[in-house]
């Protein structure tokens, strides 16, 4: 492979970061303005916390891939967020495996945010994005295990050997102030989090066009998300819906239903 400098980011560097995410022709649009200014705070706030929370790939000094992350303290691993070659003719040049071999280098040194040891392993939820090798794929080749035998996308690659990942268990927990809302859950640690979160809100409005929505950053409101324990991206009247919000149909079926069952 030609050169390929892989660099921790710094607070200068974080709109480098979040534009190998979001392509020229959507910077504009107030949702990824807005995005990108919830990234920025998360970004500057936790590289303050944590001093590290994405690798950028430099290919010829331009900005080629991301791999990007963040402690999960109670579980003492470290959750990998996203990795991502945005463009074609980058990928399949050895990036992304560059960018990942950095992280596990990393994330052997101890941390002080663990007592000065290392994370117990690297967890990905590995989600996947049409028209892209899959992230799932990838980890699988890089020697990723499944956490769970039936589920393709929970992954996890153990820094102190032979540790096993078990996910953590829970429940939404909800709160008496949910009745008669929805309540939208985003990660300001994505640039797409308020485009999501405005098509869940148009979806929503859709069958339940007087229904009060509140959105909640969950790095910023950290207790509004532990004292609901395990948070699913929307909840409804109390209840947590389960169907992912590109599905609309069945989505807004449950809204309807999380409605009726007062
Ligand atoms: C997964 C991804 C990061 C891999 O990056 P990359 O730089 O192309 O990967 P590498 O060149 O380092 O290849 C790593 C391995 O994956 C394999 N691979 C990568 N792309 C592949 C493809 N399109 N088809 C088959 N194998 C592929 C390579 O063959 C290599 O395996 P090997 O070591 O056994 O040869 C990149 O494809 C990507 O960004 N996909 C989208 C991920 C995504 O959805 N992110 C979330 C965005 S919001």
């Amino acid at each position: 492979m030609e050169f390929c400098k892989i660099k921790d980011v710094e607070p200068e560097e974080i709109d480098v970061l979040i534009n190998l995410c979001v392509p020229p022709e959507r910077r504009a649009f107030p949702s990824f303005v807005e995005g990108a200014a919830v990234k920025r705070n998360w970004a500057r706030k936790s590289i303050e916390m944590f001093g590290s929370i994405a690798k950028i790939a430099y290919l010829n000094d331009y900005p080629a891939g991301l791999i990007q992350y963040q402690p999960r303290i109670e579980e003492k691993i470290l959750e990998i967020t996203c990795i991502f070659v945005p463009e074609m003719r980058n990928q399949q040049r050895g990036v992304g495996k560059a960018l990942l071999k950095a992280l596990v280098e990393d994330a052997r040194k101890p941390k002080p945010y663990f007592g000065d040891a290392s994370p117990l392993a690297l967890v990905t939820w590995a989600f996947g994005v049409p028209g892209y090798y899959p992230q799932n794929m990838f980890y699988l080749k890089m020697g990723f295990k499944k956490a769970v035998e039936n589920n393709p996308f929970l992954l996890y690659h153990p820094i102190k050997e032979g540790y096993v990942y078990q996910p953590k268990t829970g429940r939404y927990i909800p709160q008496p102030e949910d009745k008669g809302k929805a309540l939208i859950f985003y990660d300001p640690s994505c640039p797409f989090c308020m485009y999501f979160t405005e098509q869940i809100k148009a979806a929503i409005s859709e069958v339940a066009p007087n229904l009060p929505i509140r959105t909640v950053n969950m790095f910023e409101e950290q207790d509004e998300v532990n004292k609901r324990g395990q948070v699913p991206l929307c909840a409804v009247n109390g209840k947590p819906v389960t169907t992912f919000f590109l599905d609309k149909e069945n989505f807004q079926r449950e809204v309807i239903e999380a409605l009726e069952g007062n």
